[in-house]
């Protein structure tokens, strides 16, 4: 295995992460905090060992992504709360994708949580906590410069491709992947899946029960937080 580089600099701190510079200028270090916020950190709080939790879970996930090959910014996990990455110029759009109606889908057009889809579809939202994410479409990122139509190709096939791999995945661990969102960067000119997959960012319901294993509990305050996340790394891990 390559030597790790030393961590160097903080030069960014998120709601959930912290990212390091390293001695190696294609490489950072991605630290998981335990603090959680919603609705662009109007609701504020901690949620135990998230950290340690959403680190070990992305790292899964990564890997197996990076197995069917998905190329992602993962290299290799540090300790209980730091991963080492590859360095990305991040593209200032959140992709999600949703299996089944949940959460601003639900609100926005007046379904009803839990409704089938006739096919997943993917969904673009600008990253910018002052305007707290508004949707948009593709062609609001290739008029503004954030990514090219061919980017946007790119990232939509791989958003897909990666959904039916974690779909796949969860299915056999009686998960239903109802939606996520991921973001993605550039890296030597290639675009790689960044950031972090984990049920901050997922929502994860349990198949037999639609139990949320994921971090709507914190939202909506239905309690069993830290237990929740805790049994959707057991799944995962097994
Ligand atoms: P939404 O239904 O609130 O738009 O969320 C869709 C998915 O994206 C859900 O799995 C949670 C995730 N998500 C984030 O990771 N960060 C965010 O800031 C938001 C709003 C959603
Ligand atoms: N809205 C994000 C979430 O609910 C967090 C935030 O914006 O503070 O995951």
């Amino acid at each position: 295995m390559d030597s790790t580089p030393a961590k160097l600099e903080m030069f960014y701190e998120g709601k959930a992460k912290k990212l390091y510079t390293t001695s190696d200028p294609d490489l950072i270090v991605q630290y998981f905090k335990d603090d959680a916020t919603a609705f662009n950190a109007q609701k504020r709080g901690t949620i135990e060992e998230k950290g340690v939790v959403n680190n070990r879970m992305s790292e899964l996930f990564f890997t197996l992504l990076e197995r069917e090959g998905v190329q992602t910014h993962f290299v290799r996990r540090l300790d209980d709360r730091e991963m080492l990455c590859r360095r990305l110029e991040i593209i200032p759009v959140e992709t999600v994708v949703r299996n089944i109606v949940a959460g601003s889908l639900a609100k926005r057009l007046g379904r009803q949580e839990g409704e089938e889809l006739k096919h997943p579809f993917v969904e673009y939202y600008y990253k910018s906590d002052p305007l707290g994410d508004p949707l948009i479409y593709p062609e609001h990122a290739i008029a503004f410069g954030w990514a090219t139509e061919q980017d946007l190709n790119t990232i939509h096939e791989m958003a897909l491709r990666i959904n039916g791999i974690l779909r796949r995945f969860l299915d056999a661990r009686d998960v239903i992947l109802v939606d996520f969102k991921l973001e993605f960067g550039r890296h030597h000119g290639k675009i790689l899946l960044g950031d972090e997959i984990c049920p901050d960012t997922c929502r994860f319901w349990d198949k037999a029960t639609r139990q949320k294993l994921d971090k709507d509990r914190f939202r909506r305050d239905l309690g069993g937080v830290e237990e929740a996340y805790h049994e959707m790394l057991r799944r995962v891990e097994h």
